[in-house]
Parts: structure tokens; sequence; C-alpha cells
């Protein structure tokens, strides 16, 4: 059942984690139990408040029933001292919906405010993509996984308390400052993250670089990885930028591998709600076989019609399993800001 939430926090208190989130169905309703893990081992819920105020939440989706109330406390029972990675299944009625995943404060590192400016958004988020990566794109602990335009490594933390310490992810980036940030806090803690800077141009984030996109040959061999995620990467890159990188996706992928991807997808729905003054991303202005909210710096946002991309995926040989479309335009009912496709490889 599609449904959104996050956790707001996760707290020890002595011999139990407090935990506190929101989430709403998109089919009207709020969570009325909830399956709770640390780790890979089940844990009792021992008190539950559910149908809190949340009058931010109602703020974002006025038309959800339920959102006026979509906020929870859970208490749980966890004896270890050191909490793992929470996962939160909630129930609406025999129907559950999408995972919420949380840490304590204190395990996650925080990067400074310049580098979260850049990244452009909440570190949080990335807990809600752990969710996608898992549900949506079948990510498995043991995967080794691809992480291009890793930026600050927002995305690798909480995949490096999921992943197996056997499991290798690798991350790049042009923005030579948060890869740097990363592997000083991100790679000294978890041996098996590495993060790699790549000297490629893109004009909003590293202007000066010396090598083309179009160029660039991503630095693994063949079929290394299992999965490859790309958030918010396609959508600050030109169309032959993004095409060369499907084909180098689809080259450094197993055969039975995944890739998840974010993009602005312009359809039919997306273009009315843009011409009726819904959305937050403007992509109306050409910028080669694409669409920006900025025609000065185009890099800011880039979008595509839908119709060609699917014709690029085919191009390169893959294909979109799933596509999960955003609110970015203006949707009410969405997984996601940015829209989801989830690709797999075709042919030999
Ligand atoms: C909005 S940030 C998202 C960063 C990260 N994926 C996340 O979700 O936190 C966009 C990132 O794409 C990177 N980027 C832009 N062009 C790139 C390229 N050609 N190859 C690799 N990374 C690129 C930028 O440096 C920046 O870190």
């Amino acid at each position: 059942m599609l449904s959104r939430g996050a956790l707001d926090f996760v707290k020890r208190d002595h011999e139990a984690i407090l935990i506190h989130g929101w989430v709403l169905s998109f089919d009207g309703g709020t969570a009325t139990s909830f399956v709770v893990s640390a780790g890979d081992e089940p844990v009792d819920v021992v008190d539950l408040t559910t149908r809190q105020a949340s009058p931010d939440i109602e703020a974002a989706f006025p038309s959800i029933r339920g959102s006026d109330c979509a906020r929870f406390t859970i208490r749980c029972a966890v004896p270890r001292s050191d909490v793992p990675l929470i996962r939160i299944v909630p129930q609406f009625g025999g129907d559950g919906g999408s995972a919420l995943f949380g840490l304590p404060a204190d395990a996650i590192p925080r990067p400074d405010k310049e580098a979260v400016d850049v990244i452009g958004g909440d570190f949080f988020q990335a807990f809600e993509f752990l969710s996608h990566f898992i549900e949506h794109g079948g990510l498995e602990a043991s995967m080794d996984v691809l992480d291009v335009g890793c930026g600050v490594g927002r995305m690798a933390v909480p995949l490096a308390f999921f992943l197996l310490p056997s499991a290798r992810y690798e991350g790049f980036d042009v923005a030579e400052s948060g890869v740097a940030w990363a592997t000083n806090v991100i790679s000294r803690q978890f041996p098996n993250f590495k993060f790699r800077h790549v000297d490629v141009c893109n004009d909003a984030y590293n202007p000066s670089g010396r090598l083309q996109s179009v160029d660039f040959a991503f630095p693994y061999d063949d079929e290394r990885f299992d999965f490859v995620y790309l958030t918010s990467v396609l959508t600050h890159m030109r169309g032959p930028e993004v095409r060369h990188y499907l084909s180098e996706i689809r080259r450094v992928l197993r055969p039975d591998g995944r890739c998840l991807c974010t993009c602005f997808l312009l359809d039919d729905e997306a273009r009315q709600l843009l011409a009726t003054g819904k959305g937050t991303e403007r992509l109306i202005h050409l910028v080669g076989d694409g669409f920006t909210s900025d025609p000065e710096l185009p890099e800011k946002a880039i979008g595509f019609d839908s119709r060609s991309f699917n014709e690029w995926l085919a191009a390169a040989r893959l294909d979109a399993r799933l596509c999960l479309l955003g609110g970015w335009c203006g949707r009410e009912r969405y997984a996601s800001y940015q829209d989801i496709l989830v690709l797999e490889r075709t042919g030999a």
C-alpha cells in the first residue's frame, strides 16, 4: 500500500528505545499498529500512542484523510546498549505500508551546513531512500553497491548500518569537498565504504572540471555491482550526459542487477500541473533536449520528456520495471519528491 512517513527521532531511554514519527496511507487513515525490528531482530512494542496532532503533515497533504493526526510515539524494549538500525512497518488494518528507518541522532554523522546546502536537502531523507532501495530496488544486505553522484555521502550513512561488512560500497562525485568529508567520516568507521572524486565538469557543482561527462567512463569493471543508485543526480545533468551515464550504468550492472534513479519526468499530467501553476520546479525552459527552471544555470534542475527518456533507456538496453511519479510538479499522492525509476538490464 502506498504510504509516506518518517521517523523524527529514535532515542535510547534506559532499557527501552523511544521512537517518534509520522505516517499516512494515501488510501486514507492512520496506522493502527507497527511491526518493529532492531537490526535483524524483531522487538516488542511496549507502548504505542497513535493519532497525535500533525499540523505540518496536514499542511503538506491537505487532501489525504488522517494527515491531521499522523504522528505516533512507540516505546520498545531493546536491551542492548547500542541501538542498531531501527525498521518500522506501519500496519493499516490488514495491510503493511512502506518501512520507515531510523537511527539515534548520535549515530548519524553530521556534515556542516555548507555541505548540506550543496546537496540541497535534509540528511534524514536518506532513511526514506533506504526504504525505496529495499522495497522497490530489491537491495539486500550482501550486495555490492554503486552510488553515482554520492555528494557528501548522505545516502551512504543509513546504508552503512544496513550492508554487511562483506558488501562493497563505492561512491563517486565531481564535488571534491563532499567526497573528502565522506572519506574522513564514513570510510573511517566503515572501511567497506569507498568514496572517490572524479574531475568531471558540471556547471553547478564542478564548473572547472577537466573531463566532460559524455567522455567519462565510470572507474569500475564491467558487471561489478548488484545495485546502482543515483539520487538527485540526473536532475542536474543534460540529455547527452544522461544518455552516456545510462550506458555506463548498464555496463557496470550485473546481469540481474538493478538501478534506482530519480528524475523529473515531464508527462502529460506533470505538464498540465505546471501549466496551472502547481509544483515547485518550473521546468518550462528548453535546454537542449531537456527542460530547466533556470536558463541562467540549467544544471540547477533539469527534467526530460518521459517518452524521450524511455527511448534513451531502450537505447541503453535498460528497462524501467517500476516508475513512481513524484510530488515535485504538484501531485498530491506520491512516494517521493522526485520521480523514482527502477531499471533492469535487457538483452544479453
Ligand atoms: C543534489 S546533489 C545529490 C547528492 C547525493 N546523491 C544525495 O542524494 O545526497 C547532486 C550531486 O550530483 C553530483 N554530480 C553532478 N554532476 C555529476 C556527474 N556528471 N557525475 C557524478 N556526479 C555528479 C553533484 O556534485 C552533487 O553532489
